[in-house]
């Protein structure tokens, strides 16, 4: 029942240092230097040991759509992309709108054992935006939040109740901003891409309009609420003035989004086809300047895996979505850290502790008594990417032939390894 990491250098919430961990009954028992234990032992030299990597945004598909991924296959991708613990969207089918569907997952984690999985709920009954899902019961089966992940609650009044009754829960609505009528069948962003490829474009208007309504509401009823996937540079800022108000408002951004901008659309390859669209170099630098001045509070995937036929069709009618746990910690590291815009620790913050904090889960720090989710990686690999190599059954990434730095080496669970040997 105990395993010592030797050698490593720890990510810690004030920098680094070079230290070992002791770890006894799934904990982190002790942190110090030459530690000494009769025991299996990882060598860490040379490697970073951060805490274990956390994504509060995932796609696993089941129940229902398991020809795209399943609970097993996605947490095989999860701790391969050095995640401990990941919350799983409700656009399942059936919909993860009642305390079953909550309690089917639960159990489905306990039998596959590796990373921990934490369910969202869903805001509304069947994510139909017309009546409010059985919220109170789903907390209590273990949903950790809610949300319509896919589409946004239309409806304004639906969503001041839904957002007014799950702050009663300790719950917060997790918000896909997206103004259908406004998007009208876009399916990149509209500008001189989508004019010189002939795709229909969506304005930023149609994701700012919601995240503008969903902040009102947090401000005007004095309730948190977090904002999924932002991706405009105009979300960013009304992000960034809501809270310097004082509004209890928190974000995320995917590494699509500070990564890529919409040229990669011209080679019409449907694995660049994700919502919201990835957009312009405007957007993709305000969401870097976001995520170092703390106004996006973290990194999620938006792991949305799909098969080959979902893809494999012309760009209007192909499935939206990346895959996204297998290549989220390398990206991360290779464009902001390697450039000099995040410290190791501040990664390590919008990875794991910030999403911890925001849905109040175990985890997220490297410290004595905390649960030994961990995450050990060699910085100085470089390869490149290749979604033929996914443990995900979705192989659908626009990120084929880009060259990271990062590879994951250890991926531990309450002490146990769940990835690497
Ligand atoms: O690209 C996306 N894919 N955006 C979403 O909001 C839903 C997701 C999915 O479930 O495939
Ligand atoms: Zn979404
Ligand atoms: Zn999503």
């Amino acid at each position: 029942m105990k395993l010592l990491i030797k050698g490593g250098t720890l990510v810690l919430k004030d920098g680094e240092r070079k230290a070992d961990i002791l770890i006894e009954n799934g904990k982190i028992v002790k942190i110090g230097e030459n530690l000494k234990a009769d025991c299996k032992t990882i060598d860490a030299a040379g490697k970073h040991v951060l805490p274990g990597l956390i994504d509060m945004h995932v796609h696993l598909r089941e129940p229902g759509f398991e020809g795209k991924e399943d609970i097993e296959s996605g947490s095989k991708a999860a701790v391969a992309g050095g995640f401990t613990q990941v919350c799983c969207m409700p656009n399942t089918n059936p919909v993860c709108d009642n305390a079953v569907v909550v309690s089917y997952i639960k159990n489905r984690q306990k039998e596959v054992n590796l990373c921990k999985i934490n369910p969202i709920g869903a805001i509304t009954r069947g994510q139909e935006g017309a009546a409010m899902a059985d919220i109170g019961k789903m907390k209590v089966a273990g949903a950790v939040a809610l949300s319509d992940d896919g589409k946004s609650v239309a409806n304004s009044n639906i969503m001041r109740l839904a957002m007014e009754y799950a702050s009663g829960f300790g719950l917060k609505c997790l918000c896909h901003c997206e103004d259908k009528e406004l998007v009208d069948g876009g399916v990149v962003n509209e500008g001189f891409n989508s004019t010189l490829t002939g795709l229909k474009g969506s304005l930023r208007a149609a994701e700012d309009i919601f995240i503008a309504r969903d902040i009102a509401l947090a401000e005007s009823l004095n309730v948190p609420v977090h904002i999924c996937h932002v991706s405009t540079y105009s979300g960013v800022e009304i992000i960034r003035s809501a809270k310097k108000r004082g509004v209890k408002v928190t974000a995320e951004t995917c590494p699509h989004y500070f990564v890529l901008t919409d040229d990669i659309i011209t080679t019409y390859d449907t694995n660049t086809k994700v919502n919201p669209p990835v957009r312009e170099d405007r957007d993709r630098k305000e969401i870097i300047r976001g995520l170092k001045d703390g106004t996006l509070d973290c990194i999620v995937t938006d792991h949305a895996p799909h098969s080959l036929k979902d893809k494999q069709v012309e760009y209007n009618l192909a499935a939206f979505g990346m895959s996204g746990l297998e290549t989220s910690f390398p990206l991360s590291y290779t464009y902001l850290v390697k450039t000099g815009v995040l410290s190791l620790s501040a990664l390590a913050e919008r990875m794991s502790y910030n999403p911890a904090n925001i849905l109040n889960l175990d985890g997220g720090e490297l410290k004595e008594g905390a649960p030994a989710d961990i995450t050990v990686v060699d910085l100085n690999e470089k390869y490149v990417i290749d979604g033929k190599n996914f443990l995900s059954k979705g192989k659908n990434t626009p990120f084929n032939g880009f060259e990271v730095y990062g590879r994951i080496k250890y991926t531990l669970v309450d002490g146990e390894i769940k990835y690497g040997n």
